[in-house]
């Protein structure tokens, strides 16, 4: 694997990360004493570390071996990529992937495998941020996530994740959506883009703030 920004920003990640407020997610997750939870696409393992006393074992799954390090005592960690996944079939009662879709190179593939590894009547549970309604407001806030990061892949389409997960015969069980508002120069600091693309980015957001629709939603087996 290619060293990707996730390793180069590991450090300054995890700090930015330790301030998440995982509250919401896991009360969507309803997690079971019995359950043996998988995290994709982990990061640092911060919500697997939650889990811990409330399942009976928390796996994070994750590329960057820098991030992975991070991983809390009681966590299981695993490198690895969520489109081929190192697990057997039915595997975990809770399969969760956050913010993270829109980094996988196939965002079909890595869905799959979650239903793959999870047992009949497991849940999976998803958050990310959502794509803009109107293609090319979309088109231009794809170019800008780029230029911040190349290995960004693409964000899903409102809906897109329910119809791949409906072509496993998984649908939803409940749903949120909200509004996240970002500092610019904080989510620029994160990631660290050259200079160049920085102010690229400046004049294509031309605004100190910005907002994205962010979502996430548990899915059952029908
Ligand atoms: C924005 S971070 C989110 C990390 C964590 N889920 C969180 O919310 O703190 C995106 C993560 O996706 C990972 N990632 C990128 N490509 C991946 C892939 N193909 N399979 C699994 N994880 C991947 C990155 O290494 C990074 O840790």
């Amino acid at each position: 694997m290619s060293e990707s920004r996730f390793d180069r920003t590991a450090d300054r990640y995890v700090e930015a990360a330790q301030k998440k407020d995982w509250t919401a997610f896991i009360e969507l997750c309803r997690p079971q004493p019995d359950d043996r939870a998988l995290d994709v696409a982990a990061g640092p393992a911060l919500l697997s570390a939650q889990l811990v006393p409330l399942v009976a074992r928390a796996v994070a799954l994750e590329p960057s071996r820098p991030l992975l390090e991070h991983a809390p005592e009681g966590v299981e960690p695993v490198l690895g990529e969520a489109e081929q996944m190192p697990f057997q079939d039915s595997s975990f009662e809770l399969v969760t992937i956050v913010n993270s879709l829109h980094h996988v190179a196939d965002m079909g593939a890595a869905l799959a495998e979650m239903v793959r590894v999870a047992t009949p009547g497991g849940r999976i549970v998803v958050q990310d941020y959502l794509a803009d309604e109107d293609p090319q407001r979309a088109e231009v806030w794809e170019r800008v996530e780029r230029l911040r990061d190349p290995d960004h892949r693409r964000l899903p389409r409102p809906g897109e994740v329910n119809e791949l997960l409906g072509e496993h015969g998984f649908g939803e069980d409940e749903a949120q959506t909200w509004t996240a508002s970002w500092s610019l120069d904080d989510w620029l600091e994160m990631a660290e883009p050259p200079y160049a693309a920085a102010a690229e980015i400046r004049r294509l957001v031309a605004s100190d703030r910005f907002e994205l629709t962010a979502w996430r939603a548990r899915f059952t087996a029908r």
